[in-house]
Parts: structure tokens; C-alpha cells; sequence
């Protein structure tokens, strides 16, 4: 996974994911993370990449060429960067080159990758997304700041608008940050330990459930007895009793969710033979419901 971030503020994110898990994955070169600085795109004496919004308003704009001239330097290098991988003379990379894309956004699409807009006005972040934005080979940040970026710029480049939550920060960096991590851990060998991944939080509607390490008593609190019974299937009957639980109480909008799920399932193990493979798909927690 090849993470590309947009930005005035390079070093921010740079030194923001050069930590911990996200950390060690950059230096295995399991990820990689290129930042490129909008404003060493703007080609004027101080560098200005913002100007005056046309119509009149608060705040300065960014402006659309130095944000078009940033994106095309990052699709040059995806370009370059799949010629290494397939071989210069390969007929995908010929087909390519004669290709005409209706504009940027359709080329990025094309390249298994997107350009994703962080910003309050896109759908909210969320797991899933993570999970299909994690199956792309190339991912582009862009981080606005301002009061946001000229509409024509955006029309031309963008394959996805996403915001991580109903609040509006002061620039589009953090948000870029909370996404490349969550999509960093879903890319096999980030995690050790591939299976959490699987089981924590949100997989399949349902909060993970509590956990236990020693001591055995800790201010007067024991582990509960059925986690050191040794009876697997025990502790997992458990374990999902818990996560209902706690996702009943913590999180109602998920918990209907999961009911829904649940629902489906139980209407399909009437013919268990003939609907294995959708039952299957609602353990994993892989399945959503599109119609009902
Ligand atoms: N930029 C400013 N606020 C934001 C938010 N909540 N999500 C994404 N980008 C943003």
C-alpha cells in the first residue's frame, strides 16, 4: 500500500505516523508514505497557494493549479512506479498511454487507487471504508486548509469526499493521519497478529468484548471464572454474550445493525445446505444488508 498526502504541512504527517505500528510498517516497507508539499507547486515570488474567494466571504481559497500540479506529480510517479513493477513494455502500460481519461479522478480510479478529500462536508469515515480502501494500490490525501479549495480543482481530481466526524478541525491533516492508520492495520503482515484485525471492535456490527490480564485480583475485581475455565467454547459463548452486551448499551445504532444481521441469519439456517455461503459471509461480519 502506497499512501501519497497532499499538504502544506509535510512534516506534520511525517513525523505524526513515523511512530509505533504505522512506524515499524514504513521501515519494513510494508507501507509507504510520500508527502508532497502543495506550496512547492505554487510558482510565484512567496510561494502563495490561497487567494480571495470570488462572490466575497471570509477566509482565502486554496487555489486549483498548485493542488492540480501536486496531484499530477503524484500520478507520474504511480505511473513510473507500476512501469518498475510490470515491465516498461508491458501491454497494460501501452494501453495506457493511450488511453483518454474523461479527467484525473477516472485515471486515479484506473490505477486501482483514489484521491480521497478529507473534509467535514464528505460521509463519514468508517470501518467498512477502511476495509475497501484498503484493497487499493495507491492512496492520495488531499489536505485542505482555508476555507477549502477551489470546486474546479476538486470536479477534476477527486474519487472520494470523507469526513471523520460532525466537527470541523483546522485542517485536513489529522483527519488524513486517523485514516492511514486505520487502513495501515488492515494491510496483511501491519499487524502481527493477523486475527486481531478480525476480531476487534465494529467487526461484524459488534464491540469487541472485555479483557483480562493479571493479576487474577486487582482492587478487589476478579477475572471472570469461565476466562481460565480452559473451555473454548465456554469463553467464546462468552466472549460474544459480552460483545452484545456492551454494544446494546454503548452503541444502540449498531446494535440494530447487528439485530438485522442476526435476523437474516436466523431466516437462512432454515435452509442451512442451500445458504451456507451468505451465513458464512454474516459470521465474518463481511455481510451487509442491501435490500429488505
Ligand atoms: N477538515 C476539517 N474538519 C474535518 C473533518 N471533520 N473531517 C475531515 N476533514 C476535515
Amino acid at each position: 500500500m502506497r499512501f501519497h498526502v497532499l499538504t502544506l504541512f509535510p512534516q506534520m504527517i511525517e513525523q505524526g505516523l513515523s511512530e509505533s505500528i504505522t512506524g515499524r510498517a514504513l521501515k519494513q516497507n510494508i507501507i509507504s508514505l510520500n508527502t508532497v508539499n502543495i506550496r512547492d507547486f505554487a510558482h510565484n515570488k512567496h510561494n502563495k497557494v490561497d487567494d480571495y474567494t470570488y462572490g466575497g466571504g471570509a477566509g482565502m481559497l486554496m487555489q486549483a493549479e498548485p493542488v492540480y500540479q501536486a496531484v499530477r506529480s503524484v500520478m507520474s510517479q504511480i505511473n513510473k512506479c507500476n512501469q518498475v513493477h510490470s515491465g516498461d513494455n508491458s501491454e497494460k502500460n501501452i494501453a495506457d498511454e493511450n488511453t483518454s481519461y474523461k479527467n484525473t479522478a477516472e485515471e486515479i480510479k484506473n490505477h486501482n487507487a483514489r484521491l480521497i478529500y478529507v473534509t467535514p462536508q464528505g460521509s463519514v469515515f468508517n470501518q467498512q471504508m477502511a476495509a475497501e480502501f484498503a484493497k487499493c494500490d495507491d492512496l492520495i490525501f488531499l489536505c485542505g486548509h482555508y476555507e477549502g479549495i477551489d470546486e474546479r480543482v476538486l470536479e477534476e481530481t477527486v474519487t472520494d469526499y470523507v469526513s471523520i466526524g460532525d466537527y470541523v478541525l483546522t485542517g485536513g491533516e489529522l483527519p488524513s493521519m486517523v485514516m492511514i492508520d486505520a487502513i495501515s492495520r488492515l494491510v496483511p503482515g501491519v499487524l502481527h497478529n493477523d486475527i486481531s484485525a478480525e476480531t476487534e471492535s465494529f467487526h461484524g456490527n459488534l464491540l469487541e468484548y472485555p479483557q483480562y490480564s493479571r493479576p487474577v485480583e486487582w482492587h478487589d475485581k476478579k477475572v471472570p471464572e469461565v476466562l481460565m475455565s480452559g473451555n473454548q467454547k465456554k469463553i467464546d459463548a462468552w466472549r460474544l454474550e459480552k460483545s452484545i452486551e456492551r454494544t446494546k448499551e454503548r452503541r444502540p445504532d449498531l446494535y440494530a445493525g447487528f439485530k438485522r444481521l442476526d435476523k437474516c441469519r436466523e431466516f437462512l439456517m432454515k435452509n442451512k445446505l442451500l445458504h451456507i455461503d451468505m451465513i458464512e459471509l454474516i459470521n465474518r461480519g463481511c455481510a451487509e444488508i442491501l435490500f429488505e
